[in-house]
């Protein structure tokens, strides 16, 4: 499949990287479109067989794929001169678009995606969100695996997506927060602070790994078995609780929406 991404700044940069450095495009068959050339160049540098230009109109004219990573206020100035049509397919990263608006601004029958991946998208482990308009099962499965191959993806409802985002653009802020917290705890227990970055870090991944390997566990039961009856975890589980912390998680990423 040819594709084309429109912008190269840091979300079109990224998804650049992960399609050329992953099994599921050719990065030969990819071409990023730039204003201006030191993005270009830079990407170049890091993966020579892409493809760069300065003219959206050549990236995009028999892409298969077109992904337009601009602004969102750019996007409507972008994607109507492009006049893409079906069968190729839009994929949009703008957040707050939705395909009504997107449907304006090209064949309104053609295949739209709408896409939400989260900034580890850079090492590709990013948990990206996708919804689909007018597309296929067989084209749902393609973009699917495209993202896939920088992290996992999630087809969900477009009505979901300010919900979902909250969990996981907004997400990796608040886990952030728990391994900066811990970190200043680690330091005052005399732990240096790079140490209790490796050391929290690594037991996120792991708590993470936990869940995402195991289709049928869930966070109770892991915690139950680190749970030891009057042993000292439950002690600070216990002592999360009282302090709020189920409460001040629900709140924040009801805030987030
Ligand atoms: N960053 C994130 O974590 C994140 C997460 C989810 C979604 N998004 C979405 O991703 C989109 C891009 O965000 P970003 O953070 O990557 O912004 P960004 O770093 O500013 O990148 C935007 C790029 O678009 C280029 N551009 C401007 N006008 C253009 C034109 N007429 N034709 C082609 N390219 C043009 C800019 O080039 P110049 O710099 O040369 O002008 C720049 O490289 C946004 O819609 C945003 O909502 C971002």
């Amino acid at each position: 499949m040819k594709t084309a991404i429109i912008g190269a700044g840091n979300m079109g940069g990224a998804i650049a990287r992960g399609l050329a450095h992953g099994n599921y495009i050719d990065a030969g068959r990819i071409t990023v479109s730039n204003p201006s050339n030191e993005k270009l160049e830079k990407l170049k540098l890091e993966c020579p067989a892409i493809r760069t230009t300065n003219d959206n109109k050549e990236a995009a004219a028999d892409a298969d794929i077109v992904i337009i990573a601009v602004k969102p206020h750019k996007v409507a100035e972008v994607l109507t001169p492009l006049h893409l049509r079906h069968p190729q397919i839009l994929i949009s990263v703008a957040a707050g678009l939705t395909f009504e608006d997107l449907a304006h601004y090209v064949d309104p029958e053609m295949p739209i995606f709408r896409v939400i991946p989260n900034t580890a998208i850079s090492e590709s482990t990013s948990m990206t969100l996708v919804a689909a308009r007018n597309a296929s099962d067989k084209q749902i499965e393609t973009i699917l695996n495209l993202f896939n191959d920088m992290g996992l993806s999630m087809l969900i409802d477009e009505k979901l997506f300010a919900a979902a985002t909250s969990l996981t653009s907004c997400g990796i802020a608040y886990l952030l927060k728990y391994v900066q917290a811990a970190m200043q705890a680690g330091t005052e227990l005399g732990i240096k602070p790079k140490d209790a970055m490796k050391m929290v870090a690594q037991t996120m991944k792991g708590a993470a790994q936990l869940l995402l390997n195991n289709e049928d566990t869930h966070p109770a039961l892991e915690i139950e078995k680190v749970t030891t009856p009057g042993g000292i975890t439950i002690k600070g589980v216990n002592s999360l609780e009282h302090d709020g912390f189920t409460s001040a998680i629900i709140k924040a990423l009801k805030a987030s929406m």
